[in-house]
């Protein structure tokens, strides 16, 4: 499995045939490696919650590349009306797919739309345990440390990607105690520094994480496991 950070908590993953974007935030995104216009054999686009740094350019992607969108059932609602392929899930819940398996996980966190004429009811948070070809990628989405973590530990997840830029989600301290939660082999650090007020320091994650293999990858560069 192949994974291109793309900024903030943006990623290209790909294994196969199956190409996909998660969380796909490039326009008005500071730290965008690519943009939207780069992708054009899509097969999926994950969308962990409503908020606009994560379903960003979800829509106008969508509909260029025919992607399905998975994500949660209300978000959806709201993708389907807009005639977007989607492919409903909700917390808790594993789905087969042609390329592998979907699980969705709880974030602790808000899913708000923000909309023109104000914001639209998104439903719940989430992450994602994706696995391709015997690969498990896990994307916390935006969260708080939880101790629903813990239960990630049976999934044998290869690489996680965690938020630690503090403010709307974990910081570094946090983000350390889930990595220990996880027990992922490996865990790539997200959603900081896009902002001033999510501006921290990668470098002291990987200092402190003793239980994984920190990889701190800047926008544009790629990992193989
Ligand atoms: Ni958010
Ligand atoms: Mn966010």
């Amino acid at each position: 499995m192949k994974i291109k950070f793309l900024g903030h908590a943006c990623f290209y993953v790909e294994e196969g045939d199956f190409k996909a974007l998660i969380d796909p935030f490039m326009t008005n995104n500071p730290k965008a490696s690519a943009t939207t216009d780069e992708f054009n054999d899509l097969t999926h686009i994950f969308v962990t919650h409503g908020h606009s740094d994560h379903i960003g350019d979800t829509i106008s992607i969508a509909k260029n590349t025919n992607a399905t969108v998975i994500t949660n059932h209300e978000i959806s609602k709201y993708l389907g009306a807009k005639n977007v392929h989607v492919h409903a899930m909700h917390i808790g819940g594993r789905a087969k797919f042609d390329f592998g398996t979907v699980k969705m996980t709880p974030a602790h966190h808000g899913s708000g739309i923000e909309t023109e004429s104000g914001i639209i009811y998104g439903g719940n948070p989430c992450g994602f345990v994706i696995e391709v070809n015997g690969k498990k990628l896990y994307h916390a989405g935006d969260t708080g440390l939880t101790m629903d973590m813990q239960l990630l530990q049976v999934e044998n997840i290869h690489v996680a990607l965690v938020p630690i830029g503090g403010n709307f989600t974990m910081d570094v301290e946090d983000a350390v105690r889930a990595v220990e939660f996880i027990k992922p082999q490996k865990v790539v650090p997200i959603h900081y520094g896009t902002f001033p007020v999510i501006e921290t320091s990668p470098e002291a994650f990987k200092d402190k994480v003793n239980t994984a293999e920190v990889i701190i990858l800047k926008p544009d560069e790629t990992l193989d496991f």
